[in-house]
């Protein structure tokens, strides 16, 4: 039985395999963040001569990749990218996901939006049939907090002020609970249209393109249900 660090590792590794066809010598890969990010960084590092960089998602992640020899580009210096690798708090079977458990959620977004391709890293435990069972990340801006966090309350759910925790974009972030998405893009929309949002970390007018997701059986690949 694989712990689920091994899941990680091992769906790090198929996604180095998945990548490695993608990337031409100049190109410039987008790289996520968390625990399974940094599974895929470290897989990548021993193919680094196969591309000529990355542009990240997080501070976390851009000294990871420097320290393993990975160049890391200002995504201002980039046209584009082939693919963008990063992992998830949930994903359904559309291939929506909730993201920003580590509150890179905005660059996350940022980076994920000017890559062709956003492949997903999950192992089995994120897969859901309805997202909203892990808090849903908002990223706010300081002085709309307490009006957003009203927001949520009028809409039924329960936000919490992550504490001691400030974005790499200087922002708090509320992480909001007892949410039930029955339509993630409708949310996710009215989510960013309240006032002093700067994002909400559903990717659901933006999913992933492919999600890896590793099971006790072997890494399997979803594609989305409706395509
Ligand atoms: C960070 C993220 C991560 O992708 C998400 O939290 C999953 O993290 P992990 O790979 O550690 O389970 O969105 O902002």
């Amino acid at each position: 039985m694989l712990s689920q660090q091994q899941l990680k590792q091992e769906v790090a590794r198929a996604a180095v395999e998945y990548v490695l066809p993608l990337l031409q010598p100049n190109a410039i890969i987008g790289v996520g963040t968390g625990s399974t990010a940094n599974f895929f960084i470290d897989a990548l590092a021993a193919h680094k001569g196969r591309f000529r960089g990355a542009v990240s998602s997080s501070d976390r992640s851009s000294a990871r990749l420097t320290a393993l020899g990975i160049h890391v580009f200002d995504l201002n210096d980039v046209q584009s990218m082939p693919v963008y690798v990063d992992g998830a708090d949930e994903i359904d079977a559309g291939l929506h996901m909730v993201k920003g458990g580590g509150g890179a959620l905005t660059r996350e977004k940022i980076v994920a939006s000017v890559a062709e391709q956003f492949v997903c890293i999950v192992d089995e435990s994120k897969l859901v049939k309805q997202l909203g069972r892990f808090p849903l990340p908002v990223e706010v801006i300081p002085m709309a907090v307490n009006a957003v966090a009203r927001e949520f309350i009028r809409l039924g759910a329960r936000p919490v002020l992550r504490e001691g925790f400030i974005t790499d974009n200087g922002c708090p972030v509320l992480d909001v609970a007892g949410l039930a998405i029955a339509d993630p893009v409708q949310f996710e929309s009215r989510v960013n249209n309240m006032p002093g949002v700067v994002t909400c970390g559903l990717f659901a007018i933006s999913g992933a393109d492919i999600a890896l997701m590793s099971t006790q059986d072997g890494v399997k690949q979803l594609r989305r249900a409706s395509s």
